[in-house]
């Protein structure tokens, strides 16, 4: 069996590392040349657990290469994989397809015999048939069947979802391609993981529904978190006790600064534009998408408001700018959203990520980037964790403390307990819990109030 991935980005590059692992003689394309490069020394350009480990195995058992020349790559491949961006489009949030579209006329050029062309990338419903429209009208005699086969792999776990997701979901309407889409899973299948057949819609349908039911229950327990910090209850006790109801289950229930990442933010909006495109429009998920982008700058504006309504010349730390820990990918962070607006209030922003520092800078400007947490606090008004990296969770208080010029801690991710605060002189604001001393909040400016 022979594979070609086209695209080396955090999808590509970890599901042909692991079909390599399978045994499966695997090609990996990409259009960036540096990137190529590097894969070929064996080195990993993203940050992904595991992940560079793997891949070297895979170099020295000659079962994966990697090439920016498309065409060889697809000549003879049993199956090839699109696992292009899929980003929203700037004008109105639609997934915009032109990668995917691009890769598919290039496959369509360089096929050789039956081949199964398999959508990786995240497209909404209708896009499976366009690609095989698009390979038609390049090549009316070939023969090849167009599979719709969504991936569910978070980034920071990435290699353990792949190798041993819940589900594996495969949308096709062939039989020859259902052997070759068989046979690529059976390792997975011997391993009893579920592999659902479906049509391609419903399978580019599930995708989005499962990203956006999950954006949906992290924007609900936000709401609800707002409503504990008015009751005086403690949303942690919330989330627990509902969670232990099996028919709603305990993940996707932290309360913190809005979700963000490569996924769900685009994802929610495409599903809104397929919707309307569709005439079944998904106002849930609409609200959903207003309420979060809304609370990634009421988080700012509870910073803000913890420095007494001004931040103007006061310096503010940031723990954390990947949208969250075990990953470089700062796309759509909280902290990406919250920066700017301390600055443009007047902060000075100075802050330190384990690992995504690099790629945040190109989205910053004028940030103070720290070695660590405790270089961050020096001098600052107010510290907020926006990550939870593990390495932020037993920090030094006292140290932290001792060289702030305020002691206010604004913990976004509710790893410490308020208790663990009491009697430290710090002002400790947490998200939809108690604050240990009174923290202005009536300071605080929703946007919606705004
Ligand atoms: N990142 C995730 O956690 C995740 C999880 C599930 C699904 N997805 C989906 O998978 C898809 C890919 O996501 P990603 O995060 O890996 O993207 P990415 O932007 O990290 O990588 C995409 C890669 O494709 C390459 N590329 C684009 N056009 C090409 C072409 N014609 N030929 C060869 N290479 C080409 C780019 O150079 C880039 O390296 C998206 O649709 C995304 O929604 C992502």
């Amino acid at each position: 069996m022979r594979i070609t991935m086209v695209g080396t980005g955090y999808v590509g590059l970890v599901s042909g590392t692991c079909f390599a692992e399978f045994g499966f003689d695997v090609t990996c394309v990409d259009l960036d040349a540096g990137k190529v490069d590097r894969l070929k020394r064996g080195e990993v350009p993203i940050y992904e657990p595991g992940l560079e480990e793997l891949l070297q195995r895979q170099i020295e058992g000659k079962r994966i290469s990697f090439t920016t020349d498309l065409k060889t790559a697809v000549r003879g491949a049993d199956a090839v994989f699109i696992a292009v961006g899929t980003p929203p489009r700037s004008s109105d949030g639609h997934a915009d397809l032109s990668q995917a579209y691009q890769a598919a006329r290039e496959i369509a050029e360089a096929m050789e015999g039956y081949t199964v062309v398999v959508t990786k990338s995240t497209v909404p419903v209708g896009t499976g048939r366009e690609i095989e429209k698009i390979i038609r009208d390049v090549r009316p005699d070939a023969e090849f069947d167009v599979v719709s086969n969504p991936e569910f792999l978070r980034e920071g776990a990435a290699i353990n979802d792949f190798m041993r997701p819940d589900r594996v979901v495969v949308g096709l309407s062939s039989d020859r391609a259902k052997k070759v889409m068989a046979e690529i899973y059976r390792p997975l299948f011997l391993n009893e993981t579920p592999i659902i057949f479906t049509t391609r819609e419903a399978s580019e349908i599930i995708k989005y529904a499962a990203n956006a039911f999950l954006a949906t229950k992290i924007t609900f327990i936000n709401e609800i978190a707002n409503l504990c910090e008015k009751a005086g209850a403690d949303v942690q006790d919330v989330a627990r006790a509902i969670g232990m109801d099996g028919r709603i289950g305990k993940k996707f229930l932290h309360a913190g600064p809005g979700y963000g990442g490569s996924c769900f933010p685009k994802d929610t909006l495409a599903l809104v534009q397929t919707g309307e495109v569709l005439g079944a429009p998904q106002r849930i998920v609409e609200m959903v998408v207003q309420v979060n982008a809304e609370r990634q700058r009421d988080m700012a504006e509870r910073i803000i408001a913890a420095c007494g309504g001004d931040v103007q010349g006061k310096r503010i730390g940031i723990l954390g700018v990947a949208f969250k820990p075990n990953t470089d990918d700062v796309r759509e962070a909280p902290a990406l959203t919250i920066i700017p607006v301390l600055q443009e209030a007047g902060a000075i922003v100075a802050a330190f990520d384990p690992v995504a520092m690099e790629q945040a800078q190109k989205h910053l400007k004028d940030v103070v980037w720290c070695q660590d947490a405790y270089e961050v606090a020096r001098d600052c008004d107010a510290v907020a964790i926006v990550t939870e990296w593990n390495e932020f969770r037993a920090l030094d208080l006292t140290r932290i403390g001792d060289s702030m010029r305020a002691k206010r801690l604004l913990d976004m991710r509710n790893i410490y307990k308020p208790e663990e605060l009491e009697g430290t002189g710090f002002l400790y604001m947490s998200i939809g819990r108690p604050d240990v001393q009174p923290a202005p909040r009536d300071k605080i400016r929703t946007v919606s109030s705004a």
